[in-house]
């Protein structure tokens, strides 16, 4: 008899990373996964490195120090903070535990990848809402609930689109959905938003148990290689997330450099402003070239080539100057590519590889 996955796993297309090498090229800039151009802080990586010595011992699997850390950090309660092998790992496990074979998942038109793959993953439904000028539109996402929708998906800001949705939208979503619908709030870009209608979710999930927000040291904390990401959530679900995640999920190097990360604030807000400065700079640039950029509040920006032809030809033109950036064909936006914002070096390097590019 053949071998047989369970139903919804041979639909997957595997996710696909940012490009990280051009053969031939020695200087690359890195700017297709919206990692932070500066790296961890040098308090991290001391962290870090300080645990070589416990490499044979097991983490500790409840994560405390992290939890605690984090729950100082950001003014939360540790008990309700479940840590994870980078947010993928917490969305994948929230998927598993609330989501069975035939159920729905709602989540927006241009939105993080992993939601549908996840879904599939567990034999369920992902049910795409339309967007309106590559942003949420809430009506939409209430109109795709169905009678076997159990989860609700938004990254807020959005990746790859840049864009938010405000406090008032996000709290008419919840109160418009259906109460055994968990409504997850992925703030993975949270922390470069300084815009005073937005918030990250926190008090939603303090004021309702049926909301998790995600978040991740990938990111502003520069620690994407140690997988490390957190779900802030009601007593229930932390619950539900500790019985269904591996014992040690997250390991010790990722424990101890993220209690440092998040301690750093002088590396976090310097990661900020560097982004923000050079975002608006960047956007000036590309829209002097002629091409169209869309509002973002994240560290990343969608540049609007025109033609899906047109996108491709300038991908390819970038990768061989050794400027890696990534196409949006899988989120149905072939016609932009999304640049991450690097340093300043590498983001004259892209402006003048754009401009070579327009002008061959
Ligand atoms: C919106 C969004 N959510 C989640 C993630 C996953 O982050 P992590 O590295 O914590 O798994 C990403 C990574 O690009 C992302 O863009």
């Amino acid at each position: 008899m053949a071998l047989k996955p369970q139903p919804g796993i041979m639909d997957v297309s595997p996710y696909v990373g940012g490009e990280s090498k051009v053969e031939g090229v020695d200087r690359i800039c890195r700017l297709a996964s919206n990692e932070n151009p500066l790296g961890a802080s040098d308090a991290a990586k001391k962290a870090y490195l300080a645990i070589a010595e416990d490499l044979h011992r097991y983490p500790d699997g409840g994560s405390y120090l992290l939890r605690t850390g984090i729950a100082e950090a950001e003014d939360l309660d540790a008990e309700r903070i479940v840590c994870g092998a980078g947010s993928d790992e917490l969305l994948g496990l929230l998927i598993n535990a609330y989501v069975g074979v035939d159920d729905e998942v709602v989540y927006n038109e241009h939105g993080f990848l992993m939601y549908p793959i996840g879904t599939k993953i567990a034999g369920g439904v992902p049910v795409k809402a339309n967007e309106t000028d590559l942003r949420i539109d809430i009506d939409a996402m209430l109109a795709a609930v169905t009678d076997k929708t159990r989860i609700m998906f938004l990254a807020n800001p959005n990746n790859p689109t840049g864009s938010y949705i405000t406090e008032t939208e996000l709290r008419r979503l919840r109160a418009e959905l259906r109460d055994d619908v968990l409504l997850v709030i992925d703030a993975a870009y949270c922390e470069y938003v300084d815009n005073a209608d937005y918030i990250n979710g926190a008090a939603l999930v303090e004021e309702n148990d049926n909301v998790v927000m995600t978040r991740t040291f990938s990111k502003i904390h520069g620690l994407a290689s140690l997988r490390l990401g957190w779900a802030y959530c009601s007593a229930e679900v932390a619950d539900v997330l500790n019985r269904v995640r591996g014992p040690f999920n997250v390991s010790l190097a990722a424990q101890s450099a993220g209690v440092a990360a998040i301690k750093d604030k002088e590396h976090i807000t310097r990661s900020k402003e560097l982004n923000n400065r050079l975002l608006n700079w960047f956007r000036q640039q590309v829209s002097e070239l002629g091409l169209g950029t869309h509002d973002s509040v994240g560290n990343f920006v969608l540049v609007n080539f025109g033609s899906g032809e047109r996108a491709a030809e300038a991908l390819a033109f970038l990768k061989n100057k050794g400027v890696l950036v990534r196409g949006m064909s899988a989120y149905g936006l072939a016609e932009h590519i999304r640049i991450s914002i690097g340093t300043e070096e590498e983001m004259r390097v892209v402006v003048d590889s754009l401009t070579a590019f327009i002008n061959d």
